[in-house]
């Protein structure tokens, strides 16, 4: 048994989501997930595979016809000089991308940085890996962006990776194309691997995404990560990739990969073909249709007298909001006492204080049936934050402003 697995959290949006189940006509813009739904080039191709018996074992790092179409389009669409089709390896998604990625870079006690706050699971998968996190803050006032100079302050001789997510979970933050050169140069001087976790590539609004394996000399040292769950919505079908230009991290990694999967879905991997082959029109459908929501959401926001504050995201589809610390006493009904319904351990002091973020998220959902997820569980800097998903249909977004009116005054 590995007693060390239990030093390595689990995300507390997990405990969110079972907290949610119990709740009735819930609003749940707590998860990442979106409310579209698979195109029909991907559910078509899905059904196809079925009916010709595409059950077999397959290549481990994928299909070759999806490995050429994944090449392709990181070449087209990302400007990455990807070689060969056999540098793209296909996996159960991004976050199996990321965890068998971290177990072939990091030996015990190597360096990661991550921006701080982050997506809980980053953490997750580096600590799994034995990995040691250190986290570089993000600047709300600088559009939650890094400061480089902080971020070369904290390379060490142990620095093994730089981890960098843009658009960025839970902020919306996008690094812009000077930070990506400053950083790629930073990476060469020091010999450092770069985690380039792209999954909200297609989620930017009003801004340009770069992908910093685009830029000249740094693909042999980055691996970027993608996924099909946010772009083509297929959170639960579990599909995504990742370019390893370096032949024996790619044999690695190749390693884990079967361990853990063997092979990804088979039916799954046709879906992806679909996808690929099928018109793009819909990437840029569900990319407009969640701005008119992020800005519907955030017209919400502004009629709640101050309670919120922070400026709408330029991707990703969260709304990451700084709360009033004296919310208590804005409560419609302060005898409220629903802030931690009995059997949940969220608020249970850690050090002896009580998170406030997670304080308020009880309230919400126990009180007005809002799922949101803490700050505090996206690292110390989130403290003071609640994250939002507004990728939910325009009645639930506008439910839940109705029920936050009703909630404070
Ligand atoms: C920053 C980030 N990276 C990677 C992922 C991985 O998504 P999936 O495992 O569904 O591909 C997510 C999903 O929420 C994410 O927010």
């Amino acid at each position: 048994m590995s007693h060390y697995l239990d030093s390595v959290p689990f995300s507390g949006i997990i405990r969110i989501r079972d907290l949610m189940y119990a709740v009735e006509r819930p609003f749940r813009l707590d998860q990442g997930d979106v409310s579209f739904d698979a195109p029909d080039s991907v559910k078509a191709a899905m059904a196809k595979a079925i009916a010709d018996n595409r059950s077999h074992y397959l290549q481990t790092a994928g299909l070759p016809r999806l490995q050429e179409l994944l090449a392709e389009k990181l070449r087209r669409k990302n400007g990455i000089a990807v070689g060969s089709p056999d540098e793209v390896l296909v996996t159960n998604g991004g976050i199996h991308a990321l965890y068998i990625l971290f177990q072939a870079l990091l030996d015990p006690g190597d360096e990661v940085i991550i921006p701080d706050p982050q997506w809980p699971p980053t953490s997750g998968t580096i600590l799994s890996a034995r990995g040691t996190i250190v986290r570089c803050p993000l600047h709300e006032q600088m559009g939650w962006r890094l400061d480089v100079d902080e971020l070369a302050e904290q390379v060490t001789p142990r620095t093994r990776v730089i981890y960098l997510n843009s658009p960025h979970n839970p902020t919306g933050g996008v690094v812009t194309r000077e930070d990506l050169e400053a950083i790629a140069a930073l990476a060469d001087k020091h010999g450092l691997w770069i985690v380039s976790d792209e999954a909200y590539e297609d989620v930017v609004f009003d801004v340009e995404h770069v992908s910093v394996a685009s830029i000249a000399g740094i693909y042999s040292r980055t691996v970027p990560v993608y996924t099909f769950s946010k772009s083509y919505a297929m959170t639960g079908l579990r599909l995504g990739y990742m370019a390893i230009a370096d032949a024996a991290l790619r044999d690695r990694v190749r390693k884990v990969l079967f361990f853990t999967t063997s092979n990804v879905s088979s039916v799954v991997q046709y879906g992806g073909i679909g996808a690929l082959e099928g018109s793009q029109d819909v990437v840029e459908q569900y990319r407009v249709e969640l701005q008119a929501r992020r800005d519907l959401f955030y017209a919400g926001v502004e009629t709640l007298g101050g309670f919120f504050s922070g400026r709408p995201p330029s991707g990703a589809f969260y709304a990451f909001l700084r709360f009033d610390p004296g919310w208590k006493a804005r409560r419609a009904t302060p005898s409220d006492t629903r802030t931690a319904p009995g059997h949940v351990s969220a608020t249970t002091p850690k050090n002896g204080e009580v998170s406030p973020s997670w304080e308020l998220t009880e309230y919400l959902i126990s009180a007005g049936r809002i799922g949101c997820i803490p700050g505090a569980d996206f690292g110390p800097l989130g403290e003071g934050y609640l994250r939002f998903c507004f990728a939910r249909e325009r009645p639930e977004l506008e439910g839940a402003i109705e029920s936050l009116r009703r909630l404070f005054r």
